[in-house]
């Protein structure tokens, strides 16, 4: 199947032009759009049209998904589907209503943090006819290249904690969040990552520290460490490192989870509705650069 790469003017994203995903993916257009998304660290397709298990049999060519540990929050009959979503039905939230508002990657704070997500939108908040509800997406290849050299060095070796329970009960838009159960917060234990990660598959170094869920820096005292935080978080989300997408109805969005971090844009309100669905592909070994 021949294809085509769009990039926007960003460091990061492409478009992938003249792919059905709910064909089946012959092995060689599979490995070039791999080949496409390591390169460019999000690549999206428009205009896609897939039922559930479609979502799923394409998200499987990538590797083995997630179940999330938020289930409530995940498609009925479907563990590995995480809605995200504003949208309540018979009184009940279809998903979870306001998860990615901060800077983050999926599952940073698990010992083995996913190598990718892949997020199709199937309802698209709408407003005089511009599209709402954006994503931000910031490469973290190209904030670790841009870092001066006695960064990189003052880096080297640091190792951070990322925590679920941290992210969890932050900024909120939907009022404060239900406590979690004994059972999530054992499976969700506090966990120590590099600061600067070796991607698993391209090699390159990237900045793994993120406003969401990292907490302290170790081997610091408190105050050092978030000085060393917020400096290093305000250089992570600068204009030049991002790439925002604006969603239409099919698209079909893939980004690393390693080399990238993401934010979600909550700039609507029901009844604007806006209906994603999230599979998240399970971990990668983590190594220190
Ligand atoms: C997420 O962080 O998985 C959600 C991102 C979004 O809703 O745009």
């Amino acid at each position: 199947m021949a294809f085509s790469v769009q990039r926007p003017s960003a460091p990061l994203g492409a478009e992938i032009k003249g792919v059905d995903l709910a064909q089946a993916l012959d092995e060689r257009t599979f490995q070039e759009i791999v080949a496409a998304w390591r390169e460019h660290e999000v690549i999206f397709f428009r205009d896609q049209t897939l039922t559930p298990d479609q979502h799923l049999a394409v998200s499987r060519r990538f590797g083995e998904l997630e179940h999330h540990v938020r289930q409530d929050c995940c498609r009925p009959g479907y563990p590995e589907i995480f809605v995200v979503s504003n949208v309540v039905e018979n009184g009940r939230p279809i998903g979870s209503r306001d998860a990615g508002l901060f800077w983050h990657s999926d599952l940073c704070y698990k010992e083995e943090p996913s190598r990718g997500s892949l997020f199709y939108a199937r309802e698209v908040p709408l407003e005089n006819g511009k599209p709402r509800g954006d994503t931000m997406f910031a490469s973290m290849t190209a904030a670790y290249d841009a870092l001066p050299a006695s960064m990189k060095k003052k880096l080297a070796g640091r190792f951070a904690i990322n925590s679920y329970v941290h992210g969890y009960y932050r900024d909120r838009n939907s009022g404060p969040r239900r406590q979690l159960t004994a059972e999530q917060m054992s499976k969700t234990p506090d966990v120590a990552h590099p600061v600067v990660r070796v991607h698993p598959d391209t090699g390159r170094k990237c900045l793994f520290v993120n406003e969401g869920y990292t907490t302290r820096i170790l081997g610091m005292e408190e105050k050092e460490s978030d000085a060393l935080l917020g400096e290093l978080f305000a250089h992570l989300y600068k204009p030049e490192f991002l790439y925002r997408h604006q969603w239409r109805v099919g698209d079909f969005l893939i980004w690393d989870n390693c080399s990238t971090q993401h934010r979600a844009v909550p700039d609507y309100a029901l009844p604007l509705r806006r209906v994603m669905e999230r599979t998240t592909l399970t971990g990668a070994a983590v190594t220190a650069a």
